[in-house]
C-alpha cells in the first residue's frame, strides 16, 4: 500500500508517518507542500492508494486540504480515498471536506500514539474501500476496454466517455455517489455494441439501413444486460437514454423505463458521448471537429434544443480537463497523433462537418 501525506507540518507529521510505517509496513511519502502534491498526482496517481491531509498549511491557508481534495477529485481516474486531517475547531471544513467526498476526517493533536492507531484503522478501511472500487470499475473498465477493441475506431471511446461524464457531474456538483454513477455509466453506456456483427463497426461511409436500425437497439439491450448484473436503477437509465435529447428526439421512442424527462445523468451522458464523437475519428467519416468548434457546435445543438444550454456552459468550463485527458490519451497511444496535432494547431476551425453520433 502506498501513502501519501500532505502537509507543512513537517516536524509533527514526520513522527507519525514512520509510527504508521511500522505499524502497517506500508510505503508512506510526505509532500510538504499542495504545488509539491499536484506535480507527484500528476506523475504518479496510479501508484497512490489513500491520501492524508492536512486541512491547514501555513501561514494562514485553513482550507488547503478542500483544495487538495477539488484537485483529485478533477484528475483522478480510479478513486482513491482522502483522509483530512483537522484541528479540534475545525468541524465546518471536515464537513465540508466530507461534502466534496472525502473518505473521512481525524482530529489530530494530544495524544500521537493514539491518533497514529485511529489513522491506521481508518487507512486499512479506506484501502478495502479503494480495492472493491477498483474491483467493480475493473468490471466495467474491462467491458469498456473489450468494447472499444471491437471497434478500433473507437480509440478508447467507451474510457473517456466515462472519464468525461466523471468530470460533468463534478463541475455541477453532483454528490459523489452519483459522480461515481455517472463514471460507471459513461464507461459501459455502449455496452450492447457487443451484441453487434463486427460488420457494422467496419462500414466506410453510411450504414445500411438494416445495420442502422440494429445498432438502434444497443442503449435498450445495454439497459437489459446491465440490469441482469444488478447494476443501480440510475446507471441503467442513463444508459437507456444516451441517445435521447431533452427535445424528444433520438431512440429509443419507447420504454417503459423511460419518465417524462431525462435524467440529468442520462443528459451527462448523452452530451460527452457525442462530444467525444465529434472529436475522434471514426469509420464513416474521414476527420473531425477540433475541440473548441465541437463545443461550438454543441451549443448550436444546445440552442435548437437537443441539450440544456446550462450543461454545455458547464461542458465548456471543463475545457483544461478536457485538454489533459486527450494529452493523456494521446501520450498513452490511444488517440492517434492527427487529433491531438489538429486540436493543438485550429482555433475553433471545424475539420470537417459533424456527423450524427451513432
Ligand atoms: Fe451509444
Ligand atoms: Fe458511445
Amino acid at each position: 500500500m502506498n501513502i501519501v501525506f500532505v502537509g507543512d507540518e513537517i516536524r509533527e507529521l514526520q513522527p507519525m508517518i514512520e509510527r504508521l510505517h511500522h505499524k502497517m509496513y506500508c510505503s508512506a511519502h510526505l509532500l510538504s507542500s499542495i504545488d509539491a502534491f499536484k506535480k507527484a498526482f500528476d506523475r504518479e496517481q496510479y501508484n497512490i492508494d489513500v491520501i492524508v491531509v492536512e486541512m491547514n498549511f501555513r501561514p494562514d491557508d485553513r482550507q488547503g486540504g478542500l483544495r487538495i481534495i477539488e484537485y483529485v477529485q478533477q484528475r483522478q481516474f480510479e478513486y482513491i480515498p482522502i483522509i483530512v486531517m483537522t484541528v479540534y475547531e475545525d468541524f465546518d471544513n471536515a464537513i465540508r471536506a466530507l461534502d466534496m467526498g472525502a473518505f473521512h476526517y481525524i482530529f489530530k493533536g494530544g495524544d500521537t500514539e493514539a491518533t497514529v492507531k485511529i489513522l491506521a484503522g481508518m487507512i486499512k478501511r479506506a484501502y478495502d474501500l479503494r480495492l472493491e472500487r477498483l474491483q467493480a470499475d475493473g468490471f466495467a473498465l474491462a467491458i469498456s476496454n473489450l468494447i472499444d477493441t471491437y471497434d478500433h475506431w473507437l480509440h478508447g471511446h467507451s474510457r473517456r466517455v466515462g472519464r468525461y461524464a466523471q468530470l460533468l457531474a463534478l463541475k455541477i456538483q453532483l454528490p459523489a455517489n452519483e459522480v461515481q454513477i455517472a463514471k460507471r455509466a459513461g464507461m459501459v453506456h455502449d455496452i450492447a455494441k457487443i451484441h453487434l456483427d463486427c460488420q457494422a463497426f467496419q462500414v466506410k461511409g453510411s450504414l445500411s439501413d438494416i445495420l442502422k436500425d440494429t445498432m438502434k437497439e444497443h442503449p435498450v439491450r445495454g439497459y437489459e444486460l446491465l440490469k441482469e448484473l444488478g447494476n443501480p436503477p440510475a446507471l441503467l437509465l442513463a444508459v437507456l437514454e444516451h441517445h435521447l435529447r431533452i427535445d424528444g428526439s433520438g431512440y429509443p421512442l419507447e420504454h417503459p423505463a423511460l419518465q417524462a424527462e431525462l435524467s440529468t445523468i442520462g443528459q451527462i451522458i448523452g452530451l460527452v458521448d457525442s462530444f467525444d464523437a465529434m472529436t475522434t475519428p471514426r469509420s464513416y467519416r474521414e476527420s473531425t471537429l477540433t475541440i473548441l468548434a465541437a463545443l461550438d457546435q454543441l451549443e448550436l445543438d444546445a440552442r435548437k434544443g437537443c441539450y440544456a444550454r446550462s450543461l454545455v456552459a458547464a461542458w465548456r468550463a471543463c475545457l483544461p480537463d478536457i485538454y489533459y485527458t486527450i494529452e493523456n490519451d494521446y501520450k498513452r497511444g490511444v488517440l492517434p497523433e492527427i487529433m491531438w496535432r489538429a486540436n493543438l494547431s485550429t482555433e475553433g476551425e471545424p475539420l470537417t462537418e459533424p456527423s450524427a453520433t451513432r
